[in-house]
């Protein structure tokens, strides 16, 4: 997003870290939009710490998670601390309206979580509930980093309410995989497959606790239209994505041309990803 706004590409410094520590201030534009990206990793990182804990996992992307190796309270402390970290850095950017926007994320992460833990039975069935839980879980992070670095460019507030939108509903799709079932969880296609097959429902609200649930909501699932309509809401989203990208000021440097069609590029790659 940072190169997507830049009148120039960056002078080739900044390809290099910057080691100054997190309490000092940086006064390069290039320089601050890298924190909040630093910023953004740490409080997504801090909150995989803190999500294995409340999920008892044993591993984190194939890797023996930390919770198992240290045990929870060392795992939720490492989690605290690189919040603890994550809050110096956003502090010494002097920006208020970076730290509003990037303290709301933590704000949504919380109550993502607390929505899927506490749905009630009505809400456990409803896509609406589902996707403003998604929201607060997983793309508002990504929304109010890319808007935080807009800001920092300085973008009249016009862009900077478009891009909000552009990242919000980047990760709607989930497919019905079978953790995410054997976890309790009900995704876009589960619940657009229950529409049809109301055999689901009590599937759903028992959170596939039974035995057999699991391997009954696959076949429920499969013969429903519920992954088809899934991915036409994910592309959906995903196109409303791409024309936001269009819809920026005119680029005013080669760089920043080459940086939006990424972005775009980035609206088809969450359709066709398979992991
Ligand atoms: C992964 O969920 C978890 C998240 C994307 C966010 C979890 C948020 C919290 C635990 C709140 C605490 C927040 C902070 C900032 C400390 P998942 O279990 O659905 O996905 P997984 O398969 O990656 O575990
Ligand atoms: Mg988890």
């Amino acid at each position: 997003m940072a190169s997507a706004l830049s009148p120039s590409a960056p002078a080739q410094e900044y390809l290099q870290a910057d080691l100054r520590p997190a309490d000092v201030h940086a006064p390069e534009l290039r320089r601050r939009q890298q924190r909040i990206a630093e910023i953004a990793e740490l409080i997504h990182v801090a909150s995989l710490l803190h999500d294995d804990v409340i999920d008892d996992a044993q591993t984190r992307r194939g890797v023996t998670s930390l919770n198992n190796v240290m045990g929870n309270k060392t795992a939720i402390l490492a989690g605290d601390f690189l919040l603890a970290r994550a809050s110096v850095s956003l502090a010494a950017l002097r920006n208020s309206e970076t730290v509003v926007l990037m303290s709301q994320v933590l704000e949504h992460l919380v109550s993502g979580e607390i929505m899927q833990m506490t749905a009630s039975s009505e809400q456990l069935l409803d896509l609406e509930h589902y996707l403003a839980k998604t929201y607060c879980k997983t793309a508002s992070l990504m929304a109010n980093s890319a808007r935080s670095i807009a800001v920092l460019a300085g973008v009249g507030p016009e862009v900077v309410d478009d891009l909000l939108d552009l990242t919000s509903s980047s990760s709607v799709l989930g497919k019905p995989a079978l953790n995410d079932l054997r976890s309790g969880l009900a995704t876009a296609p589960v619940l657009y497959a229950a529409q049809e097959e109301p055999q689901l429902r009590p599937l759903i609200l028992r959170r596939f606790k039974h035995d057999g649930d699991v391997a009954l909501a696959v076949s429920l699932i499969e013969r429903s239209r519920g992954l088809q309509r899934a991915e036409e809401l994910a592309a959906h989203h995903a196109k409303a994505a791409a024309d936001m990208i269009r819809c920026l000021p005119a680029a005013q440097s080669d760089h920043a041309e080459i940086a939006r069609e990424a972005l775009i590029q980035i609206t088809h790659k969450v359709l066709t990803r398979k992991k």
